[in-house]
């Protein structure tokens, strides 16, 4: 299966890939993670990407989507991938469809998460992530670390995203209402979105997120 994961900031998107990856059996594909490994591994890429970051805007379209692309023609990603993160503004919705259809593959899904704003605002602001691996996600209330500071996985230092200061979430729920917004209707002209309720525990987010994946087959 190919699915495009899309959602506000904070709505769960990184935490239900997780799952539903797995279940699925399809690589995760989240290019926030990417970039944040680069910026981890110092690279000229992760500088860059980290002052767009930090400021809550996007990181401009030619490195985002080279850095996708990449990521997507790994030997891993041949039967299918759940992308989080990307595309995030109608031209990469447009270049991911002309990578696709050069390939001769297409789009199962897109499975859009639907959480209100104030839900939103405390996700982010209790959220802790891992240090040495950006996808091992916790909340400080709704699911915490059982050692507090301690990534439950690996055992990483937990710390605070940068761009999760008030200010920048601000920005990027403005970004996110302006640039990725519009490409839900970009594909639901093509039929393919499926809009479910991101509310509730995690794993009944994930029950209800397969439910309506299997439906859509
Ligand atoms: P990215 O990392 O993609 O950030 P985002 O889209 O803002 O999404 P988040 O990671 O903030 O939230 P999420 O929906 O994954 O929520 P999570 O599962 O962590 O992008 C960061 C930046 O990178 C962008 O601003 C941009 O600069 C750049 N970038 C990335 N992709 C780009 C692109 N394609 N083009 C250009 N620039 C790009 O959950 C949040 C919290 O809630 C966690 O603490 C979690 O434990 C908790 N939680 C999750 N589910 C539940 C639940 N059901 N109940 C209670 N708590 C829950
Ligand atoms: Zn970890």
């Amino acid at each position: 299966m190919r699915i495009v994961l899309v959602g506000p900031p904070g709505a769960g998107k990184g935490t239900q890939a997780a799952f539903l990856a797995r279940n699925l059996s399809i690589p995760h594909i989240s290019t926030g993670d990417l970039f944040r490994a680069n910026i981890s591994q110092r690279t000229d890429l992760g500088k860059l990407a980290k002052s767009y970051m930090d400021a809550g805007n996007l990181v401009p379209d030619e490195v985002t989507i080279g850095m996708a692309k990449d990521r997507m023609e790994q030997p891993d990603a041949e039967n299918g991938f759940l992308l989080d993160g990307f595309p995030r503004n109608v031209s990469q919705a447009e270049a991911l469809d002309e990578m696709l259809r050069t390939e001769s593959m297409k789009l199962d899904a897109v499975l859009d998460l639907e959480v209100p704003e104030e839900e939103v605002v405390k996700r982010i602001a209790g959220r802790r992530i891992c240090r040495e691996d950006s996808s091992h996600v916790f909340h400080v209330t709704y699911s915490p670390p059982k050692q507090d500071g301690v990534c439950d996985v690996c055992g990483g230092e937990l710390y605070q995203r940068d761009d999760d200061s008030e200010e920048t979430v601000r920005k990027r729920l403005e970004v996110y209402h302006t640039q990725t917004e519009p490409i839900i209707d970009y594909y639901k002209t093509q039929g393919l979105v499926v809009t479910i309720s991101a509310l509730g525990k995690v794993d009944e987010v994930t029950a209800r997120a397969m439910e309506a994946l299997q439906r859509d087959e």
